[in-house]
């Protein structure tokens, strides 16, 4: 089958070698015909680096509704900024062709709405691309945990925080404006993690947030920027199950950054690619929790996403990392935000189903008059 990507970015080359480990494995994949950026230089450039890892160059194009007209693609993997991903769905779905989308689903959660009635009325497979929950590690991890093998999950701690220098996350201003990112790395990163929480222990019923917006000004010396987007912010949170989370993430963080995952339940500990250490004082290795939990998936979460996505085409089978899934993860960002906002506990349910919006309309509103 044929694969577009549109968006030849940061994340563009780790989905090259997902395709490529695909390959190199002998498994059944797609070949990367056509690649678009609005920056011809850029396309052509992962066009040469796609040809060396792939042995053949996709052809090159800058405006991504002429590939969808001109290039005969199956599918495309869209990799663009958050605020594209609603309209460029629909525009391929329209044109026949499925998509594979990045984190976020969606700007915000009505897009999200949006985009997987969309894909329903056109009868085309959106899948995303999240990594916290796909390859052989976060698969194993996830099965083991539902499996019971620490227990019911008590409580997870989620600590993130980084050191930018008041430069831009990424190198990217963009992803700091709530009119093109949806928040700060509170929806950027955070995004990940509610989407893995929710995999490794059912959905989350309420959230409670603080977040701030510390660093008025970043620059990386040739644009400056005043961001509308969080860098900071704490969340508490609670599962349907009855157990209990508590999460942060921070770009403001200076001097040193900190980053863990633990994931307690009523026999031992989970630690997320590391191992799980029993309450026996036995130490579970992550290679013998694949080995148990998913010796056939793919290593690389990205060659796994391709993986899903031929599967969901072919033979219909429902993707791991489902557009559906990364609605609710974005609704329980979307939950800390709104709470954030509001100063009270907010239920995911309010969110994803539009009843409760605060946040989302500032969104909505800097999104009218957002420079790209
Ligand atoms: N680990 C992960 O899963 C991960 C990591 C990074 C980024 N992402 C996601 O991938 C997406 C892209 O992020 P990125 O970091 O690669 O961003 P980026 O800004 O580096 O790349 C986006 C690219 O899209 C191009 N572009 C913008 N508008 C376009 C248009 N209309 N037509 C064609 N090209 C256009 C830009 O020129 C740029 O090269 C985002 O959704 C981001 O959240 C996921």
């Amino acid at each position: 089958m044929k694969l577009g990507f549109i968006g030849c970015g940061v994340i563009s080359t780790a989905h090259l070698e997902g395709l490529e480990e695909l390959k190199r494995a002998g498994k059944e994949t797609f070949e990367l015909t056509a690649v678009c950026d609005l920056k011809a230089e850029r396309a052509e450039a992962f066009a040469a680096e796609a040809e060396k890892r792939m042995g053949s160059r996709p052809e090159v194009y800058t405006d991504y509704r002429r590939m969808l007209e001109e290039a005969g693609l199956d599918a495309v993997s869209v990799l663009l900024d958050h605020d594209l991903h609603h309209t460029v769905a629909e525009d391929c779905f329209a044109a026949g062709i499925h998509v594979q989308m990045q984190k976020p689903l969606a700007i915000s959660p009505s897009f999200g709405r949006k985009m997987i009635a969309d894909a329903a009325r056109y009868g085309k497979v959106l899948t995303l691309a999240e990594p916290s929950v796909l390859g052989a590690g976060n698969v194993a991890m996830a099965r083991a945990i539902r499996d019971g093998i620490i227990g019911s999950v008590y409580m997870i701690m989620d600590y993130a925080t980084v050191t930018l220098g008041r430069k831009f996350f990424a190198g990217t201003a963009w992803r700091h404006m709530k009119g093109r990112a949806g928040a700060g790395w509170i929806n950027d990163h955070g995004v990940h993690r509610t989407h893995f929480f929710t995999e490794v222990n059912g959905p989350i019923k309420e959230v409670f947030a603080y977040a701030e917006i510390f660093e008025k000004q970043l620059s990386n010396g040739e644009t400056t920027i005043h961001p509308t987007g969080e860098d900071t912010s704490v969340t508490v949170f609670r599962f349907d199950n009855g157990g209990l989370g508590h999460w942060m993430c921070s770009t403001a963080a200076h001097g040193e950054s900190t980053g863990g995952v633990w994931i307690y339940g009523s026999k031992g500990c989970f630690r997320p690619g590391q191992h799980a250490s029993l309450e026996n004082g036995q130490i579970m290795p992550m290679a013998g929790i694949i080995e148990r939990y998913a010796p056939d998936v793919a290593e690389n979460p990205f060659a796994h996403s391709y993986a899903e996505l031929r599967e969901a085409i072919v033979d219909g089978k429902p993707p791991i990392s489902s557009a559906e899934r990364g609605l609710e993860a974005l609704g329980v960002v979307f939950a800390a935000l709104e709470s954030a906002t509001i100063g009270q506990p907010v239920a995911v349910q309010d969110i994803l189903l539009g009843h409760k919006h605060a946040y989302e309309d500032a969104v909505l509103e800097e999104m009218k008059t957002c420079k790209r």
